[in-house]
């Protein structure tokens, strides 16, 4: 805990298009296993961003319209960070470093400076009309434009943030000098999040979703992460069609991709009606995991034809660009699978002037109207509205695989928005089902599809021309698209060695120390 600990806060400091203080994160942590008890229980933490007290459901909606841009760019569009007190309270829990010497390398860079690399500049120049003054100067040089790569980025208020945090714990971020910077900062460009926000914010301890595939023990992120649930389907979807034969033709044949599709519109057309914040909805979201209810959303597929899904599955109810991952074990077999996020590159593309802190703009998580689509496409329903301290519906997926001897053998989990779950789930059929290595697993071409738009996104080199005349023979809309998700994973061998992946589509990579 203390190694993924560390890394994110230094992530703060040196990947602050993705991992900024000012976003939110999932966790899951599975102890080690010991002679006298196998299979200690595995924990997930929620640090997700929370609603400001004064959000509603119109909050972005101005003459009947939504305005989405409102809920991505600058103030109006974070919600209450997260990450510190995740992180800290992860550490007290389960660390064994002191919060002074977790945090004193990450000071030590900001204060020293940083190499800006070619991904945080291709973010910068993304962001840049988004950004406000305070934003542009810690990350722009000659003509007010984004710095180059190999520019040394200094970021002296966000290391007296991190003393700030390293002497008073969370206090130093969410009450005192900090909080009341990050408030004045906001209100001044018509935010309105408040102290009492940044006071009253709790990560939330839940109890992880447990799944079985290919004999292998799932533990995965509950609401209000949709990538437990959706990737809980996914298997399910993908254990059916292999049953049914769809897989024996291997990895990239037609009958697998169009089975992987179908089942991927289906879970996320659940994850449009269903899915929110689990404190505010009553669905009992338990029984879209249940055997029976997937065997008969899955009965309508067609192997001949594309037949996607017009609404969610049918239950009983009571009533109606930015993100990175990162996966650790160590020599003992502690594993701690955690995605980080603030949403959009640079978040909001704001800046709190004297905090350094980037802002999210995870208010774009929510569903700002039912049926307007936010910017990765996503629509939901009233289970995913606007609420006053409403957590927004995410799709990251942390994820560890367990043995039958309870020993940790996977950690996985992307970034990438609704691609996440879908390369996530992607990566293990490749490696439990396809059998390839994890490094081939991650590499491998991916397919995305979301349910609305009704297009399969498919990335443009992966798949020969024959595949995609295939598909749109069989009905599907194909889309093409430069790469999908960027997966981080490693797995101990059965000899006790462990190999890292990171995902060629982006910057990651393994270390082993
Ligand atoms: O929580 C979510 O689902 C999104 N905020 C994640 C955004 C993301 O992965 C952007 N990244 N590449």
């Amino acid at each position: 805990m203390d190694a993924a600990v560390g890394t994110a806060f230094m992530l703060s400091v040196t990947r602050p298009h993705y991992a900024a203080l000012g976003g939110g994160g999932f966790m899951i942590f599975c102890p080690q296993t010991s002679p006298e008890e196998k299979k200690k229980p595995c924990t997930a933490l929620d640090f997700r961003e929370t609603a400001p007290k004064a959000a509603h459901p119109n909050l972005y909606i101005s003459e009947g319209k939504a305005n989405t841009k409102l809920a991505q760019n600058g103030a109006l569009a974070s919600a209450t960070p997260g990450i510190p007190a995740g992180l800290l309270e992860a550490l007290a829990r389960h660390g064994s470093l002191s919060r002074q010497k977790v945090l004193s390398k990450p000071i030590q860079i900001a204060l020293q400076g940083f190499p800006f690399t070619s991904h945080e500049e291709v973010a910068a120049y993304s962001r840049w009309s988004a950004m406000n003054p305070e934003a542009k100067k810690q990350f722009g040089c000659k003509n007010n434009l984004p710095c180059p790569p190999g520019t040394i980025i200094k970021q002296r208020d966000l290391a007296q943030v991190l003393k700030y945090i390293a002497r008073d714990g969370r206090r130093g971020f969410y009450e005192g000098e900090v909080a009341r910077k990050i408030i004045r900062g906001l209100r001044d460009d018509h935010g309105i999040l408040t102290l009492e926000d940044l006071r009253e914010y709790k990560p939330q301890w839940r109890d992880p979703i447990i799944t079985n595939f290919q004999g292998q023990e799932l533990i995965l992120m509950p609401p209000p992460s949709s990538g437990g649930i959706i990737l809980t389907q996914l298997l399910k979807f993908a254990s059916f069609a292999e049953d049914e034969g769809n897989f024996k033709l291997g990895f990239g044949s037609v009958p697998s991709l169009h089975a992987i599709i179908h089942g991927m519109s289906l879970a996320f057309a659940d994850r449009a009606h269903f899915l929110g914040d689990p404190d505010f909805i009553k669905t009992d979201w338990k029984r879209l995991l249940e055997e029976s209810y997937l065997k008969k959303r899955w009965k309508n597929f067609d192997s001949k034809k594309a037949k996607l899904p017009e609404k969610a599955g049918e239950l009983e109810v009571n009533e109606p660009q930015h993100t990175t991952h990162l996966s650790v074990i160590d020599r003992h077999g502690n594993a701690v699978s955690m995605t980080l996020t603030v949403n959009n590159n640079y978040g909001s593309g704001f800046i709190p002037p004297g905090t350094g802190v980037v802002m999210n703009d995870e208010m774009d998580d929510f569903s700002a109207q039912p049926g307007t689509p936010n910017q990765f496409g996503l629509t939901g329903d009233q289970a995913n509205a606007i609420e006053s301290k409403k957590r927004p519906l995410s799709s990251m997926t942390p994820v560890i695989l367990r043995d039958q001897n309870g020993e940790v053998r996977v950690v996985i989990g992307a970034a990438g928005g609704p691609r996440i779950v879908t390369s996530v789930f992607l990566s293990l059929v490749n490696r439990l089902s396809f059998r390839m290595s994890l490094q081939d697993a991650l590499a491998a071409p991916r397919i995305h599809h979301q349910w609305v738009p009704q297009q399969v996104n498919l990335e443009r080199f992966g798949f020969p021309y024959e595949t995609r005349e295939s598909l749109t023979q069989l009905g599907y809309t194909i889309h093409e698209v430069t790469s999908l998700a960027k997966v981080h994973a490693l797995e101990k061998l059965q000899d006790g060695r462990v190999t890292g992946a990171a995902d060629p589509r982006g910057e990651g990579a393994s270390v082993a120390e």
